[in-house]
């Protein structure tokens, strides 16, 4: 089967499929279980809480995300996913130290029914972890064919109308574009051949596409931002979106750096520096994998400041982003910013952020959105990268494959102007 049941209405049940059982991923299970539960709210969902107008200039157009979009409610949400160890996502929440042992054992039952599938997996592309729970198979094109099955099975025995998959796994050492990206016809030759070029993401990501599964890409991984996976996307006719969720120090960056612009204050120095302690943390200390992440999180600032325009306020940046793994402080992350700024005839100042935050407790609300929203894109007939989204991602993927939009405030226009074609 290709298509997802019940596409046009928003009835029925939505599968949610998570590749990567870890910090985040069990933390997004455990709150939609707790907050159907009343054991807490949806803070940080702008699908749960947020309202738009239907018409900018009216207040009293005002209407709630969730019911003007009919989007699926979380009583019909069901998950299922994969991992390279084989705890069950009550296992992997306790272990992941994000969410308190007591709200988790309320949960026991829920979340231990949750078994990760094997998974597709090669530490040549996460040197720093390894783990039992793995597929077998001869090439790429055949793990493929393996996830493709799982995929058909849980719906199956769910009985689940629709499926939509985000990424929560590791991120993976830095692939270049390179020509087996370019065609869906050279991609899929480079699965059959092993190529080095295609990484474990990427297969689960032409799984889903093939299965007509709408993708997000949570992690700085290439995986969908490809010609070839664009091809495939529209092939099936479903909707992708990527990459990296925009949680903290990002996120704090693009609320900032609009705001200097808007009051026409330079910046001369951004130097972003984090500490964290949590698997994700060990998987950035590998060189390859930091660097995934390092452009991810480098290319904001060109973008919104826009040098080339402002060259006396912008033309000489220097912009430094470090991550250090530091286990004690576990998933509750550090991150300091000192960013050099000069006003009026050039006088400098400065000003230092420094942001205690919770990453998965940032990013949950992330891939509960993304999830509702691509199920409602597909049931729209959207297909591709889904620019509107990029108010979500710290490497927006764009339609063709462009300049991203990175400031958070145009981000949000674009989210609202989406809601409004959609409500209309
Ligand atoms: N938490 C945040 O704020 C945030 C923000 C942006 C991006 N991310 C990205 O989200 C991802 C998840 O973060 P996390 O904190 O949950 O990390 P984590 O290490 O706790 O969880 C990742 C999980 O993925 C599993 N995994 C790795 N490769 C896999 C594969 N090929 N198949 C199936 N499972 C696989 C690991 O075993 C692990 O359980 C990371 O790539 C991270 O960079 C997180």
């Amino acid at each position: 089967m290709t298509g997802n049941r019940g596409a046009r209405s928003g009835k029925g049940s939505l599968g949610i499929l998570i590749p990567g059982l870890g910090a985040v991923g069990t933390t997004v299970i455990a709150g939609v279980m707790a907050i159907r539960r009343g054991l807490g709210l949806p803070i940080g969902s702008v699908t749960q809480l947020g309202r738009f107008r239907q018409d900018p200039n009216d207040e009293q157009s005002e209407r709630i995300v969730k019911d003007a979009l009919n989007l699926v409610p979380l009583d019909r949400l069901h998950f299922a996913g994969w991992d390279i160890f084989e705890g069950s996502c009550y296992e992997s929440a306790v272990e992941s130290r994000v969410l308190e042992k007591e709200l988790l054992q309320t949960l026991h039952g829920e979340l231990s029914a949750i078994r990760p599938m094997p998974a597709v997996f090669s530490r040549d592309h996460v040197k720093r972890l390894d783990g039992p729970n793995l597929k077998r198979g001869r090439s790429w094109f055949d793990l493929a064919e393996q996830v493709k099955s799982d995929i058909q099975q849980i719906r199956k025995e769910q009985a689940l109308d629709r499926l939509v998959m985000v990424w929560c796994g590791s991120t993976e050492t830095f692939i270049t574009p390179n020509q087996q990206h370019e065609s869906l016809a050279a991609f899929e030759r480079a699965m059959s051949a092993n190529d080095p070029g295609i990484s474990p993401s990427m297969v689960y990501a032409y799984a889903a596409l093939s299965s007509g599964v709408p993708f997000a890409n949570g992690a700085p991984n290439l995986t969908v931002d490809i010609p070839a996976m664009v091809e495939l996307a529209n092939e099936y006719q479903v909707p992708v979106c990527g990459k990296d969720f925009k949680t903290g120090q990002t996120l704090m960056k693009t609320i900032i750096a609009p705001g200097l612009k808007a009051r026409m204050i330079g910046l001369s120095g951004w130097f972003s520096t984090n500490i964290l302690g949590n698997r994700d943390g060990a998987v950035l200390a590998d060189p390859g994998s930091f660097k995934t992440k390092e452009i991810s999180k480098l290319s904001v600032l060109d973008s919104i400041l826009d040098p080339k325009r402002y060259p006396e306020l912008y033309g000489d940046i220097t912009h430094t982003v470090r991550i250090n793994y530091y286990p004690p402080r576990g998933d509750n992350k550090e991150g300091w910013d000192n960013i050099d700024i000069n006003g009026w005839l050039g006088y400098p100042m400065q000003i230092k952020v420094d942001f205690l935050c919770r990453d998965s407790i940032l990013a949950a609300p992330l891939v509960l959105d993304l999830a509702l929203l691509l199920d409602l894109a597909q049931r729209k007939g959207l297909r591709g990268p889904q620019d509107w989204l990029s108010f979500y991602f710290k490497s927006p993927m764009t339609a063709a494959l462009g300049q991203p939009e990175h400031d958070l405030f145009r981000q949000q226009q674009l989210l609202h102007d989406q809601f409004r074609r959609f409500a209309s």
